[in-house]
């Protein structure tokens, strides 16, 4: 009775997972949809959903295929219902919705946000709640508190950019290509933080982020202070003035000023708050200097910090059939009737 097929197809991968009792994967397909996007540098939600609607059927096929199971097999369905594109979201659903009609079996929704932070069980983590939730990624940048793996308080967000958007940005201003963050961090092995870049905080206690002003000192930083000719903003420098070793600099400064912004609000919410362990998920966390940081936790809290090996930082199907399972042992299913939503229960 532990044997689910996940879905997931939020923003640009399309993907397919069988996990056996929540935490063995026997398989997770993803399809990343980057060569579309490269072009427009950031994700076009109308090119998205259509590639989904292409992917969607071989890549669960592979998915059953690669699990050697058959899909009669399969005792229950998940699907990523929200947060997410609208019309990415919906591709996963109906074919969710449609498998599980033609199949008799139960249909979970499961929140992808939320689902992030299963990701470590996917590993052998064994975690303990209450525990601090820390999703990172290309829409996220939150403090949950667990009560237990879906009972949960947001204690501190971004105020505006997520810090993985803020990585893909910050590699915009850089010229170094799209995706952004994992060229982000590549550049800064070769850099040095030399540059000064500031620490946003926001106002009162609340361990809140902002990176919307950090993104704004790299861009002055690098092409400096832009003056108005013509009516438009005219930069006096381009980051094709630099050479590597400069942008390697720039990079590595940015990444610094990003994770030390992240781990202020995480030192934060450990000082006000009693938990059992750290738990953290999404995108950001294949950051090199993010993991070292977080890591470094451990022995300062005395607390274990769990953190998803590097396939499942990024959006797969594993972590959606893995909460799933959770779900589903605790009774709770959905009708046939459910739809996708932009919002989420994490923000
Ligand atoms: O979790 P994810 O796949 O998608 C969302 O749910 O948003 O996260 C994607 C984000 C992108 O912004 C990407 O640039 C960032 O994760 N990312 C990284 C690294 N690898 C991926 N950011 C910093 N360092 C990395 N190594
Ligand atoms: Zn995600």
């Amino acid at each position: 009775m532990g044997l689910l097929l996940g879905i997931e197809s939020s923003c640009d991968e399309t993907a397919a997972s069988v996990v056996k009792d929540g935490c063995d994967v026997l398989s997770s397909v993803v399809a990343s949809q980057d060569e579309l996007h490269l072009e427009y540098g950031g994700v076009v939600p109308e090119i998205a959903s259509r590639a989904h609607l292409e992917r969607i059927l071989p890549v669960v096929q592979e998915a059953i295929k690669k699990a050697h199971v058959l899909l009669e097999d399969i005792d229950a369905i998940a699907v990523g219902n929200q947060p997410g594109l609208i019309g990415s979201l919906l591709v996963g659903v109906t074919a969710a919705k449609t498998l599980a009609w033609m199949l008799g079996k139960p249909l979970i929704a499961v929140d992808h946000v939320v689902a992030h932070l299963w990701a470590p069980n996917l590993s052998g983590a064994s975690i303990e709640y209450p525990a601090l939730g820390i999703v990172v990624s290309g829409g996220h940048t939150s403090l949950l508190l667990l009560e237990d793996p879906t009972t949960l308080t947001c204690i501190g967000k971004t105020v505006d950019d997520a810090a993985g958007e803020a990585f893909d940005k910050a590699a915009s201003i850089l010229q170094l290509g799209w995706p952004g963050g994992q060229r982000i961090d590549t550049a800064s092995t070769k850099g040095n933080p030399v540059h000064t870049l500031p620490r946003p905080k926001t106002k009162g206690t609340r361990p809140d982020f902002s990176f919307s002003g950090l993104k704004t000192a790299l861009l002055y930083g690098v092409r400096g202070n832009p003056k108005k000719v013509n009516g438009s903003m005219v930069f006096p420098h381009s980051a094709a003035d630099l050479n590597d070793q400069e942008i390697n600099d720039w990079a590595c400064s940015f990444q610094h000023a990003v994770v030390d912004s992240i781990m202020n609000g995480v030192l934060n919410a450990l000082s006000n708050n009693t938990v059992q362990c750290v738990v953290a998920g999404g995108g950001v966390l294949a950051n090199s200097l993010l993991r070292t940081n977080l890591e470094a936790i451990s022995s300062q809290f005395h607390i274990p910090v769990h953190l998803p090996q590097s396939t499942y930082c990024v959006d797969n199907a594993a972590m959606i059939a893995g909460l799933g399972y959770h779900l589903f042992m605790n009774g709770q299913h959905e009708s046939l009737s459910i739809t996708a939503s932009p919002r989420g229960i994490a923000s």
